[in-house]
């Protein structure tokens, strides 16, 4: 079955936000340790002049790791960040002043697929990717890289792994959105509850509101609802994760939204909603991606076929955790 992925709309929607990576926590800045120290050695490994091409780039982490390096070492590299939404790193990130003249000296290039970069043949020495190469068309992409690298060019990689605490992490998302929405129907208990209540218009309709056996009944499942919520939210890894952050949200046309009208309330629950749909796609577009043994061993091997040689295959940690798969190949010179 042909594995459903967000669209290039939905990913531009995604990277219209300040954040350099796509985990608010824990890397707020940019990814460190273990996986900065993975890259830094793929850059230590170029020459002076290098270019390198970040895949699947998004508001640019990799291509930034690589501006840093670039600086700190004394190397100039050409860099380029591909992606198939319409990303603006610059403009996006435009409050973090500290990152802007790194980015000033990356060319982002949005609406590029890495099955088609538009890039020269022959004409990158290193190609990135990092939980990016995974979501294109294996057998376009191999083409495309070995099209676009130069000889003795290397590819590195970070890609999903099915065991991994991200993608536990994502799974553990959509069993908490489905709890939430297909199971509790939260969203539309807090709508039935704000349109009796707004139903009370005058000070004594107001009053008799807490008499309503309509709203009083609605009142108590929703509270029922909550309290389920509560306990379930137990059992996940992190309990003030998705369901902490998202039903509080929802639960703001009963304090922030106090004084707004109906219409008002509605509309603020519809966007929770939207964003509850919005999360659950992407966790669902993460799952989906990720690789298990065998489908590394077929990608592997899809590369050989294409001529690389593979140089390492491996597994990322970050403090003990499981992160994804690794994989440095190099297209040797014929
Ligand atoms: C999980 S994000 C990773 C972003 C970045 N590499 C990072 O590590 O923060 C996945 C990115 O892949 C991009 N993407 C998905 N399929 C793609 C394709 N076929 N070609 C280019 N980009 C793609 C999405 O737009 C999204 O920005």
């Amino acid at each position: 079955m042909k594995q459903h992925r967000l669209t290039s709309d939905q990913w531009s929607q995604f990277w219209s936000r300040d954040t350099v990576t796509t985990f608010v926590r824990p890397f707020d800045g940019n990814y460190d340790e273990e996986f900065a120290d993975f890259w830094n050695t793929q850059f230590s490994r170029l020459a002076d002049g290098a270019r390198v091409v970040d895949l699947a780039t998004g508001n640019g982490a990799i291509a930034l790791l690589a501006q840093s390096y670039s600086i700190e070492h004394g190397k100039a590299l050409e860099l380029v960040g591909i992606d198939y939404a319409e990303i603006d790193p610059a403009g996006m990130l435009a409050a973090h002043e500290n990152l802007q003249p790194l980015l000033a000296g990356i060319e982002f290039r949005g609406g590029v697929r890495i099955e088609a970069t538009g890039l020269d043949d022959a004409s990158v020495d290193l190609l990135t990717s990092q939980y990016g190469f995974e979501y294109a068309d294996a057998i376009g992409a191999v083409a495309e890289a070995s099209r676009v690298l130069k000889p003795g060019g290397r590819m590195a990689l970070i890609l999903h792994h099915v065991g991994s605490t991200v993608v536990e992490h994502a799974r553990e998302g959509l069993d908490q959105v489905q709890f939430c929405l297909q199971k509790e129907e939260i969203d539309k208990r807090v709508a039935a509850l704000v349109t009796v209540m707004g139903e009370a218009v005058t000070p004594e309709q107001r009053r008799a509101l807490k008499s309503n056996r309509k709203a009083e009944s609605l009142r108590k499942k929703l509270n029922a609802s909550l309290t389920r919520i509560k306990q379930r939210s137990q059992k996940y890894t992190d309990p003030e994760g998705f369901m902490g952050v998202m039903v509080p949200n929802l639960l703001k046309v009963f304090s922030d939204y106090k004084e707004a009208g109906t219409a008002q309330k509605l509309k603020h629950i519809r966007d929770v909603r939207a964003a509850f749909d919005a999360y659950r796609e992407r966790m669902a577009d993460l799952a989906g991606a990720a690789l298990s043994p065998a489908m590394v061993d077929a990608l592997v091997e899809r590369f050989e076929a294409a001529g690389f040689v593979v140089e390492k295959r491996g597994s990322l940690h970050y403090k003990g955790s499981l992160m994804g798969w690794t994989l440095e190949l190099e297209k040797p010179v014929a």
